[in-house]
């Protein structure tokens, strides 16, 4: 049996689009996938400057990506991203990571509105839905394909005053086990990568202590434990997963 120790290259060419990509989360993915050998399309909505940092970080360690600027609530900016990224590195989408987020306010029952809903599931439900919506044609004429959603363990806890987001992240786990059953047939994997907290630049301010020490493993995760997870199902090492939710959170929840 021949030991591959090399994990350098297990994306080697594909193009992934990583949406949210200019910081947080999306930026150490963004990273990691082209640390594998992925081509990347960094998207982002408002942050250039951010975005252009992901991708020097990217190409200063000898990877490939672009900055590709795209509002993925809406449809004809989802089309323009997914057009965008083709034309610029010349081939169809492999790999898509329903990363980005907007605001997440917390609110009890009384203060939410059903809109304060609607802004969480124009990020969980429908930006995914118009992004694969967007990729599959390509991922369905190669016959192979990796959608990664980007969940949360809000799921699990039920985090009180934060209904909006916990419902539009439940949805994302239907979604991702409805679309795994659908797309299998066509060889397209679909699964879910549900984070614990992981401070990123906006906790700067935040204290963590209570937090960690309810992890049973008590520390606090880092991006690049969410961006290895992402890797690993983007990777032909994944290739007999789909419709699997991933807790990445130092054991904070167990399975769904
Ligand atoms: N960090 C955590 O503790 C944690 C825990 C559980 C789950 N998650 C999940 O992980 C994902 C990333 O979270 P994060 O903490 O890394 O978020 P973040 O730091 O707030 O970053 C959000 C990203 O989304 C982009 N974005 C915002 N609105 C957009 C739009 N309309 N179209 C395209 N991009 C848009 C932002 O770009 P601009 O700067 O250009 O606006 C930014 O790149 C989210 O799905 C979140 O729910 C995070």
């Amino acid at each position: 049996m021949l030991i591959n120790h090399t994990k350098i290259g297990k994306l080697e060419g594909k193009l992934s689009v990583v949406t949210g990509a200019s910081r947080g989360l999306g930026r150490w993915i963004a990273v990691e996938l082209a640390s594998h050998g992925s081509l990347v399309a960094v998207n982002y909505a408002n942050s250039t400057t951010d975005a252009e940092e992901t991708v020097r970080l990217i190409t200063e360690a000898g990877g490939t990506a672009q900055a590709i600027r795209a509002d993925i609530t809406k449809e004809a900016e989802v089309q323009s991203l997914i057009q965008e990224a083709v034309r610029r590195f010349g081939r169809h989408v492999d790999v898509l990571v329903n990363n980005a987020t907007g605001p997440q306010p917390e609110l009890s029952i009384e203060d939410i509105s059903w809109q304060a809903f609607t802004d969480q599931l124009e990020f969980f439900v429908k930006a995914p839905l118009l992004l694969t919506k967007a990729v599959l044609p390509g991922m369905k004429s190669q016959g192979s394909g990796s959608i990664i959603n980007i969940g949360s363990e809000v799921v699990q806890l039920g985090n009180a005053n934060f209904s909006s987001y916990v419902t539009a992240k439940s949805a994302m786990i239907g979604m991702t086990r409805s679309w795994a059953n659908e797309l299998a047939p066509a060889g397209i994997r679909v699964n879910l990568v549900a984070p614990g907290w992981i401070p990123v630049e906006r906790h700067k301010d935040s204290n963590t202590e209570g937090y960690q020490k309810r992890v049973p493993l008590k520390k606090m995760g880092e991006p690049s434990d969410i961006a290895a997870a992402v890797a690993f199902f983007a990777s032909e090492e994944a290739k007999f997963i789909t419709g699997q939710c991933l807790s990445v959170n130092g054991g904070n929840t167990f399975g769904i």
